[in-house]
């Protein structure tokens, strides 16, 4: 196995291994530690199935079923079908999500610590992925805007990105509002944590989830969301990831913020994708 850094700020790839290799713990160990360090690992041509691949996510922690059942795999709830191809005019899967710069699922409570995809029909030419690290992200913050965050706590919530359907028609703005609400609650979490594995300060929050930080008026917080949105994207600081079939991605979700890029159209992808609880 060999494990090399993808940029120096975040990832890592490794080469070399199989499922089987993997079951031994000197070698999962190795792959299990650099993911907690490097925040994200990109195993390339890794053959898995999807029964495979569950037994992967179990030994970094606990799946969990996608609340979507409709793209479940048929065989494997854990897994979800990420897929824009469409078969009888039924979508094998889910549409592709978060095109916009986000960490996963900070609207909840307490996420799924990893998230896992694994390349199943993917195009090379386009469809990427990119990544960012948000322990970089906190260490290129301004020192006045280290201050002026210090302790503070964020409102997140993923109202912003409520899909409004034909069942939503005849409700007044004010219905529908109650409506995201009760769906999607709003959380409130500490702007600012600490990595658990490299002790790293980490920004916990991006502009499309963040609703308000606590104690900021409106011009602070599109100040602080402008200035997120400008390190974010970074060209210098992001790792795009161009899709092979067999990538398997794993990232951890808090410190790892990330964005789809489009599919040229014609072009089929599928992807498996796995959230995964921190082990209890
Ligand atoms: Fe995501």
């Amino acid at each position: 196995m060999q494990i090399r850094q993808l940029t120096p700020f975040i990832g890592s790839g490794i080469t070399g291994v199989t499922f089987e290799d993997l079951q031994r713990p000197d070698v999962f160990g190795a792959l299990h530690e650099t993911l907690r360090q490097r925040e994200l690992i990109v195993v390339r041509d890794l053959a898995l199935t999807p029964e495979q691949q569950v037994v992967l996510a179990r030994k970094i922690g606990r799946p969990v079923p996608f609340p979507d059942v409709r793209y479940g795999h048929p065989s494997f709830p854990e897994v979800t079908v990420m897929s824009n191809v469409v078969k009888g005019n039924k979508p094998v899967g889910a549409a592709r999500a978060g095109n916009y710069w986000h960490q996963d699922s900070t609207f909840l409570t307490d996420p799924p610590a990893y998230s896992m995809l694994y390349g199943v029909d993917v195009p090379h030419t386009s469809g990427h992925t990119l990544y960012a690290n948000a322990c970089d992200v906190y260490d290129r913050l301004p020192d006045p805007w280290k201050t002026r965050i210090d302790g503070r706590t964020a409102v997140h919530s993923f109202a912003g990105h409520f899909i409004i359907g034909p069942e939503h028609a005849g409700l007044s703005v004010a219905e529908l509002r109650d409506l995201i609400d009760i769906k999607h609650p709003s959380v409130e979490q500490p702007l600012v944590r600490c990595d658990a594995f490299t002790g790293r300060p980490y920004l916990y929050g991006c502009p499309e989830y963040l609703r308000t930080v606590n104690g900021f008026d409106a011009n602070q917080n599109e100040e602080f969301c402008t200035l997120l949105d400008h390190l974010i994207q970074d060209p210098e600081h992001i790792y795009t990831h161009r899709w092979l079939p067999k990538d398997l991605m794993v990232w951890k979700t808090a410190t790892t913020y990330h964005a789809a890029t489009p599919v040229e159209p014609g072009v089929h992808r599928t992807v498996h994708r796995i959230s995964i609880a921190a082990p209890s």
